[in-house]
């Protein structure tokens, strides 16, 4: 109980205190992206961005001097920091429930951390229920983690650079069939080792399903550093956010973000 009342404590506190995530697609200014520059992707396909279809998805990150990404800046810092202290390189985005926001979470903070730090953000779509990650940010997926997960591709083949230095996303482009088990595997074990021991300075983000939906999650948090727990405002109750907590007593919570309240954009001010 205990450990409830204080998490919940934590996100109001968070909330109050500008950790939380509440992406508005702007009209503003359309940047142009393409600003490759310290990195080298002799292998990873580079695809352009559309700012208009980010805008739409609530991807603000992309543009580092947006005044709508104020917020993952805050919480790339808060995240990185305790990452940083345990020496952690793998972070899970979950939820108790669907369209909390995860995947637009997921990747504004890789891309804030991409932007404003000299790691590598690696974001991998894991929700393979109901994978977003390549449709939010408009990536043509030919080849996807299904190809790596069926042996018909190797993932230098399906890593993708959307034109952002240091961002790199392995997307899944369809549903996968029993899914627990495939999280649950050996090979998804290798891959997620592989990945986060290939480059020190990289960061890799698993955008998960929710974990009361299915099993999922479940499955392959014990192969993850630590976790992030994504709620949305006014549509999770106290019960769903004590029944996580329940979910991931081994699980090292990073913490919690409030998503979806409403808070005005920070303008520039002296
Ligand atoms: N902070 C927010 N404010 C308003 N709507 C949001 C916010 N974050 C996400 N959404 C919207 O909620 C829906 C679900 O978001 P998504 O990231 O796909 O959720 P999940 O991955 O948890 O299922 C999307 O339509 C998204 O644009
Ligand atoms: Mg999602």
């Amino acid at each position: 109980m205990e450990r409830i009342k204080q998490a919940i404590e934590k996100a109001k506190k968070q909330a109050s205190s500008g950790f939380i995530a509440k992406p508005q697609a702007s009209s503003a200014v359309a940047q142009p992206l393409a600003e490759l520059g310290a990195l080298n992707y002799v292998q990873t396909k580079v695809i352009s961005l559309r700012a208009e279809l980010l805008e739409r998805n609530r991807i603000v990150a992309y543009n580092k001097n947006s005044n709508m990404s104020w917020s993952f800046d805050l919480l790339r810092t808060q995240v990185l920091k305790i990452m940083e202290e345990n020496g952690w390189r793998t972070l899970a985005i979950t939820s108790p429930t669907p369209e909390a926001g995860k995947t637009v979470v997921a990747i504004n903070l890789a891309m804030s951390i991409a932007h404003h730090t000299t790691k590598t953000a690696l974001l991998v779509d894991f929700d393979l229920r109901r994978p977003k990650v390549g449709a939010y940010l408009g990536l043509p997926m030919e080849q996807s983690l299904n190809d790596l997960l069926s042996g018909e591709a190797e993932l230098q083949d399906v890593l993708v650079n959307p034109s952002l230095p240091r961002f790199v996303v392995l997307p899944t482009r369809k549903s996968v069939s029993h899914s627990t088990e495939v999280l649950s595997s050996v090979a998804v074990g290798n891959l997620i080792t592989d990945l986060r021991e290939r480059y020190d300075s990289r960061i890799v983000i698993f955008d998960l399903p929710p974990l009361l939906s299915c099993d999922d999650a479940i499955a392959v948090l014990p192969k993850i550093d630590c976790v992030l727990l994504v709620v949305a405002n006014g549509m999770n109750s106290k019960k769903e956010i004590e029944d996580c907590l329940h979910h991931l007593p081994a699980a090292n919570l990073i913490g919690t973000v409030l998503n979806k309240i409403e808070i005005e954009p920070r303008t520039y001010s002296y």
